[in-house]
């Protein structure tokens, strides 16, 4: 029992000094908040996983007694986090002035140094300017709908004669196949295609480990993983550089032709956009399902819209012109980011101390903005918990709606996510009678996933 106590006496002192630190150096005006246990803090709480729609015990419980803005102790540091809607956008539209962006250490060796989320100023711009060409590239090409529409045909065709998929492995390898097609023009069958898929999953399941430096471990073998992908992909630019094209037709072209790049670069920007784009549209790929799996007057009304627009087609591809004929389509994409929220917050520092609508951030603290909480808060949206895409229904409401974060780094890649998302609907709900299971939900780990991988039964309508 005595030993028991010294230990609880020892682990509680540092946080005790912590504590009165911060009060000397700060006083009333940090928010108020529970610094939590020594060294963790309230990290493990706060990561707690619950329902992605929904804002979880540990938030519900500490705005109840603190308020939208609290202090904490997550990730290693003194914390602000909060589910103020003017504080959020605040935060992210001083990106650089008065935050930065500041994931945690245990990834950066993940990332590597020249990714896009670590890396800040001129090196930032330089790089996200070869990102959003790279979407501009997409949107503008013709082929780039072709393509989308020709890999979500094949998936279909591939559930010919199940009568049950898994939607999470089926979205992956979908989206991953894409991706992998429009950065690097690989078809899924070339060997290096499923080189990278292997290793990316490998990748994938260390970045969500413990960052154990070990050999053996998650982390380990994620670092070895992205250290393949770079030479596959190293080896797929310089094959390229011997055929260099002076038309600018694809990603490989942009980022060959552009001299501001060093080889690193080139690679890290390749990853960047493979890691933030795949899953988390085949995520938003899985929610929209499941949402309308509950919703059978939207699946109605979503399917008309579907079924007018093939009427006017035949059985051509989709294209550019089809997706902006799909308003309700979009306005249920929208309506599940707000509901399924796949990023549930984003990272930043305070580079300086900050005053602002009465709080006071000290500089170096860390702030986690919650686009979770501002999206599910009644006073932003009525019955914020009915998933109701009609809501959006002529509706601008972008200070309260952050799924693609906000600022100097605003997601360059939302309009793609979409639209892949939109073509998969399109073709499941022309071909396809569905039902998903009560049992599973979209959990916030707080990266979104479903614990049975979202098995839907599926029934053809017609022959593919
Ligand atoms: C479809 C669902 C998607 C969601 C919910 C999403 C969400 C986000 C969010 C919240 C951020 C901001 C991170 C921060 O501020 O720290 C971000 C950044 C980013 N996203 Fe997305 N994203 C999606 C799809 C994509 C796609 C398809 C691509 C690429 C093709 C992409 C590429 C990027 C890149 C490169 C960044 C870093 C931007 C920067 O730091 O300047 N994302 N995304």
């Amino acid at each position: 029992m005595f030993e028991l106590l010294l230990l609880f006496l020892l682990l509680s002192l540092p946080c005790v000094f912590l504590g009165l630190f911060f009060a000397k150096k700060h006083p009333e005006n940090v928010p108020p908040g529970s610094m939590g246990w020594p060294l963790v803090g309230e990290t493990l709480m706060f990561l707690k996983p619950h329902k992605s729609n929904s804002i979880g015990t540990f938030l519900q419980d500490h705005f109840t007694r603190y308020g939208k803005v609290f202090k904490s102790h997550l990730f290693g540091s003194p914390t602000i986090v909060s589910a103020d809607c003017d504080l959020n956008s605040f935060v992210l539209q001083n990106e650089e002035k008065l935050f930065k962006c500041s994931y945690p250490k245990a990834v950066h060796e993940i990332l590597g140094k020249s990714s896009m989320l670590l890396v800040e100023g001129d090196v930032h711009k330089r790089l996200r300017n070869v990102a959003i060409c790279f979407t501009n590239i997409c949107k503008s090409s013709p082929k780039y709908f072709y393509d989308i529409d020709k890999h979500v045909r094949e998936t279909m065709a591939s559930w010919k004669n199940r009568k049950e998929v898994i939607l999470n492995k089926e979205a992956k390898k979908l989206t991953l196949d894409l991706m992998v097609k429009q950065i690097l023009d690989l078809e899924p069958e070339h060997p290096s295609a499923s080189r990278i898929l292997e290793d990316f999953l490998t990748f994938m399941k260390g970045f969500i480990s413990l960052p154990i430096y070990l050999p053996g471990t998650s982390y380990t073998k994620a670092v070895k993983a992205r250290e393949r992908i770079c030479s596959t992909v190293k080896s797929i630019l310089e094959e390229r550089k011997v055929g260099l094209r002076d038309e600018k037709i694809d990603y490989l072209d942009v980022i060959l032709s552009n001299e501001s790049l060093i080889d690193e670069e080139r690679v890290s920007t390749v990853l960047d956009l493979l890691l933030a784009g795949y899953d988390t549209t085949s995520v938003l790929i899985q929610i929209v399902v499941y949402f309308l799996g509950q919703s059978p007057k939207v699946l109605e009304h979503l399917k008309e819209e579907h079924q007018e627009i093939r009427k006017r087609k035949d059985t051509g591809p989709l294209n550019l012109e089809d997706y902006k004929q799909m308003e309700f389509t979009q306005n249920v994409i929208q309506e599940a980011l707000r509901c399924g929220n796949i990023v549930k917050f984003v990272h930043r520092r305070a580079l300086k101390d900050v005053y602002y609508k009465g709080y006071f951030i000290p500089s170096g603290w860390k702030v986690l903005p919650i686009a979770t909480a501002i999206h599910l808060d009644p006073s932003n949206y009525t019955d914020p918990l009915k998933f109701n895409p009609w809501r959006w229904t002529g509706q601008e409401k972008e200070k309260t709606f952050a799924p693609f974060g906000g600022g100097l780094r605003l997601c360059p890649g939302a309009d793609l996510g979409k639209i892949e998302t939109a073509f998969f609907l399109h073709h499941l709900l022309l071909n396809f009678r569905f039902q998903t299971y009560d049992e599973d939900h979209p959990l916030a780990y707080p990266f979104v996933d479903f614990k049975r991988g979202l098995p839907i039964k599926i029934e053809p309508i017609e022959t593919i």
